[in-house]
């Protein structure tokens, strides 16, 4: 599957960049400069050992993937969405952004739509899949790409098939992922980065994750 990480150059993109790279799936890293995106692909492709990943700029690869993955900071997530609304019609768009709060990453300020993943659904329109999953998931977990990563990750998207296109993907990250249901429970998932940043504070660690226990297994 051609996968798009936009803004796939700062902390969040490279690990999920890498190990969907390794896991034998076609990325390819958007920046909102061509070139940007084309020196940290190689700069990945070089720890790879292989030329697997490529990388453009955010519209280009928007165009060029059937899933777009968005990695921006929340303030840049609604202006960078507009700027490919019209690459992503008939896609799967996965919305990553937590709305935090820029003066305290322990708390989030959640946006009148409810949800950041909801908001990217309104930019959108009906024509993109929208499907909210790997918010709570830390960047430092994802970059170490030969360590397990044990929690699990709540993928929530109005389409059921969607979802399940998207929980596959998390699989070959080699995170569990849970189906969560619709979009609106983004509401939830969202803030529960802000605990986790709190949590890491407190403990002087950047892993703390989520895990669900108590439902069948599938
Ligand atoms: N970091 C984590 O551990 C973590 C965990 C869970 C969820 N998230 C979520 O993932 C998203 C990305 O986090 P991150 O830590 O990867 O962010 P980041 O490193 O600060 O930024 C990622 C990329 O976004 C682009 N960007 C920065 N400012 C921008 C602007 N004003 N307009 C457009 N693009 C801009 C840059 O790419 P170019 O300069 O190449 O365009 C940058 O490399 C956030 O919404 C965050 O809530 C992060």
């Amino acid at each position: 599957m051609k996968i798009a990480i936009l803004g796939g150059t700062g902390e969040q993109g490279p690990g999920l960049a890498l190990r969907w790279a390794r896991a034998g799936e076609e990325v390819i890293i958007g920046s909102r400069q061509k070139e940007k995106g084309e020196k940290v692909a190689a700069e990945l492709n070089e720890e790879l050992g292989k030329a697997l990943l490529r990388g453009t700029d955010n519209v280009s690869a928007a165009a060029a993937a059937a899933v777009a993955v968005l990695t921006v900071p929340y303030s840049a997530h609604v202006s960078t969405l507009e700027t490919v609304k019209q690459q992503l019609k008939g896609k799967i768009f996965v919305a990553v952004s937590v709305p935090l709060d820029p003066e305290n990453a322990r708390r989030v300020i959640m946006p009148t739509a409810g949800s950041a993943a909801e908001e990217a659904r309104q930019v959108l329109g009906p024509d993109v899949q929208v499907v909210g999953a790997l918010q709570n998931v830390s960047a430092h977990l994802l970059r170490n790409v030969h360590a397990a990563i044990d929690c699990d990750v709540l993928v929530c998207g109005g389409d059921k098939d969607a979802r399940a296109t998207v929980m596959q993907l998390i699989e070959r990250l080699g995170i569990h992922a849970l189906d969560a249901g619709p979009l609106e429970a983004a509401r939830q998932i969202e803030p529960i980065t802000a605990l986790l940043i709190r949590l890491n504070i407190l403990n002087k660690v950047h892993s703390a994750g989520i895990r669900i226990t108590g439902l069948p297994e599938k």
